[in-house]
């Protein structure tokens, strides 16, 4: 996929990256980018957003550290949409991944078209992996794949863990029956690197010490080589049926959901200081965020969106709204932002970072830039809320501009703490 950035020249709006005011200069050495995503992460379950028993010591700290977000957002209430959004720029309408999330036996996937900041970043000489969950479809030979769609590596699984008979993969010891669910009689899910299948199912709770692993030896090979790096690292971590390696399982106050943040919060320690160790700590940007609000119909299995209503699947605020940090030591000021921002908006912030000349394509996103160098105020004053399906009949299901939000159709339950 060459010629990304320098070719695709169509009758498209083009977005300048180019000659943003206020902001601090990059060095000259491109940054690497580290870019972890939580699943069904809400709004009000870490330490740093109130909640009061989560132990969360890593995401604290780089909270303590780096810039926390209030008002950031997904762009889709749930799993496939919101990721399609935060590779591509681009409003799911936009790309097409919707209505819904891909199966196992789902055909599509993010089109091969969509061009990702992946694919953006290796035209500009950076080595791109991602572990985890994947969840943009699978297709005919894994045709959408991550390696077919920018990514150099891939380890991990190709959709959400419970698409498969997970019941006795998800508990320490395995032979545990979990509380609730998993689809049955479809295929069990598959460990993959690349588009060659390592297990069948794997056991899920050796996978996330795998994963960091991994994660570990991406980074340290790339700085050994000098390389400038992006890793995108997506966690099954915090998705139901939750469960967490041995060495998590009962050991916070919130059951097997806390267990899993907790496990969850230890990887972002350990990516976190293998950068420091590296020495390349203040050549790096890690960006922290979850996919989309917290699953409420699995009550204490599920997250907490804090203060904000309903949660995942809803327009409403507890559907989108997110945590989110953003850490680059020496570069970004400690702090609290309440800058409205979007997943959308950190592909034009990192195609500007490493310096990609302006980019022929058509972006729901805005460089983000001068939010994370000390401005309140991001080029972003609406967002637009739509939801898992959306319809053209429908169109957009609310609308932000500033502080104010407008809902056309109001979206609510899945299954909602708060009242509508
Ligand atoms: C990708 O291809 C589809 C089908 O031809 C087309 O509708 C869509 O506009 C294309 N997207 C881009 C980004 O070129
Ligand atoms: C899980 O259950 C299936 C079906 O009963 C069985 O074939 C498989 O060996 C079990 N796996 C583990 C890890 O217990
Ligand atoms: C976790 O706690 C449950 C309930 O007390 C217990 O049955 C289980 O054996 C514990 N698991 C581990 C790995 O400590
Ligand atoms: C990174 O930046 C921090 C904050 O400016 C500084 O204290 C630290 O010494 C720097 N570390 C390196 C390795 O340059």
């Amino acid at each position: 996929m060459s010629g990304i950035v320098h070719g695709l020249l169509g009758p498209l709006v083009i977005f300048a990256l180019v000659g943003v005011p206020g902001l601090q200069a990059v060095s000259a050495q491109p940054p690497n980018f580290v870019l972890i995503f939580a699943d069904d992460l809400g709004f009000g379950d870490l330490g740093c957003y109130g909640h009061p028993t989560t132990l969360s010591p890593n995401l604290d700290q780089m909270a303590v550290s780096g810039l926390r977000f209030t008002n950031f957002y997904s762009s889709s209430p749930i799993c496939s949409p919101s990721r399609a959004a935060l590779l591509t720029g681009r409003l799911p309408i936009r790309s097409g991944v919707f209505p819904g999330v891909f199966y196992p036996g789902s055909r599509g996937g993010l089109p091969l078209n969509e061009t990702t900041v992946a694919e953006i970043l290796r035209t500009l000489g950076y080595r791109t992996a991602t572990i985890g969950k994947w969840h943009l479809g699978y297709g005919a030979k894994g045709k959408y794949l991550p390696t077919h769609q920018g990514f150099d590596y891939w380890f991990g699984v190709p959709y959400s863990h419970n698409q498969g008979p997970c019941m006795n993969l998800t508990c320490f010891p395995p032979a545990t029956p979990c509380f609730g669910t998993c689809d049955v009689g479809i295929v069990p899910l598959p460990l993959m690197s690349g588009t060659h299948i390592l297990e069948q199912p794997p056991d899920l709770t050796l996978l996330t010490p795998r994963y960091n692993e991994a994660a570990v030896d991406f980074m340290r090979k790339q700085s050994r080589a000098g390389q400038p790096f992006l890793l995108y690292y997506a966690s099954h971590h915090t998705h139901y049926p939750q469960f967490a390696s041995a060495a998590f399982t009962n050991a916070s106050q919130r059951g097997p959901f806390g267990d899993a943040l907790l496990e969850f919060d230890h990887s972002v320690g350990l990516i976190l200081n293998t950068l420091r160790t590296l020495g390349i700590e203040n050549n790096t940007l890690v960006f922290f965020t979850s996919d989309n609000g917290p699953e409420l119909m699995r009550v204490d299995r599920g997250g907490e969106a804090g203060c904000l209503k309903c949660g995942k699947g809803t327009t409403y605020e507890g559907g989108v709204r997110v945590p989110a940090i953003a850490y680059w030591p020496g570069h970004i000021h400690p702090g609290v932002t309440n800058a409205l921002a979007s997943t959308l908006d950190l592909l034009p912030t990192m195609a500007r970072l490493a310096g990609a000349r302006p980019l022929p394509l058509m972006l729901d996103g805005t460089d983000l830039s001068p939010v994370l160098f000390g401005s309140d105020t991001s080029g972003r004053q609406t967002l637009l809320y739509y939801p898992s399906a959306p319809r053209p009949e429908h169109g957009v299901h609310a609308v932000r501009g500033g502080k104010y939000k407008a809902h056309f159709y109001t979206e609510g339950l899945w299954t909602a703490h708060t009242s509508a």
